[in-house]
């Protein structure tokens, strides 16, 4: 059953949304070589805490930390650990925060140092499939129509969507109905309804489609194939305005954010 959100209930989601951007902003200012990941889910958990927020991975279905820091092959659900980042990497900082009962989710692929182009060109295009396919999120539209667009914007661009794993309706519950798949069929799946909030998560392979789930951990999940992936994540509302994006990256990407 996909819940639907009054225009309150909206603006109480876009403030922990606001907190979780500038949580990942936050985070972000410490990602160098030579940091750890659990440095940086320390005091991104902190952040969160001196906020009023909960962080709500932490502890879901055993999760130990409030980030998930998913670096190189690793696609999604990668642990904070103590390696130390090195130039060239690329880390995601993926989050769910509670704050006031209402939840956001928000993931945003970072680079460590310099990168080679064919990394960053894998999270340009993963960037401009969640925008593409935020830009479906209309009431009328279906669950297909946002697929479509990602899969297909990825796989002109010469990569690959993970089938496994998809976004998700968010707002009082982590994950609710409907699951958004980054791949499928234009006019099929739940058509969209103003009230609906839902994130959308591109999660795109360089090389095969392929992901194995760690044995150690059960959690960190790798491309097979061992080339990189990337991640990027939006909590959007569905209005009569059409797509309402309440996550943002401008804490992270705009140098003169003080003022947002
Ligand atoms: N943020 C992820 C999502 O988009 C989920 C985190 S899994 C957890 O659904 F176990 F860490 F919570
Ligand atoms: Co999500």
């Amino acid at each position: 059953m996909i819940v639907l959100k009054t225009k309150e209930e909206i603006e109480f989601i876009r403030e922990s949304a606001k907190l979780l951007s500038r949580t990942l902003a936050e985070v972000g200012k410490h990602i160098r070589p030579g940091v750890t990941t659990r440095f940086l889910d320390s005091i991104g958990e902190q952040f969160i805490r001196d906020n009023g927020g909960i962080p709500l991975c932490k502890g879901y279905e055993g999760f130990p930390s409030a980030f998930c820091t998913s670096v190189n092959d690793v696609v999604v659900h990668g642990i904070p650990n103590d390696d130390f980042l090195k130039e060239g990497d690329n880390v995601t900082l993926d989050c769910v925060i509670d704050l006031n009962g209402y939840v956001s989710d928000s993931a945003y692929t970072f680079v460590v140092g310099c990168v080679n182009e064919s990394v960053q060109r894998l999270l340009k295009v993963t960037k401009e499939a969640l925008f593409i396919g935020l830009d479906q999120c209309k009431a009328g539209n279906r669950v297909g129509d946002i697929s479509q667009v990602i899969q297909m914007h990825c796989e002109k661009n010469g990569y690959s969507v993970v089938r496994e794993l998809c976004g998700h309706g968010v707002g009082f519950k982590m994950h609710e109905s409907p699951n958004v798949p980054n791949f499928g069929v234009r006019g099929t799946g739940p058509l969209l309804k103003e009230g609906m909030v839902i994130a959308v998560e591109p999660m795109v392979c360089m090389g095969s489609k392929n992901i194995k789930i760690s044995d150690a951990d059960g959690w960190t999940c790798r491309t097979k194939d061992g080339k990189p992936a990337a991640h990027f994540e939006h909590t959007v509302a569905i209005t009569e305005n059409g797509p309402d994006i309440l996550t943002t990256f401008d804490f992270i990407e705009n140098e003169n954010n003080e003022t947002l």
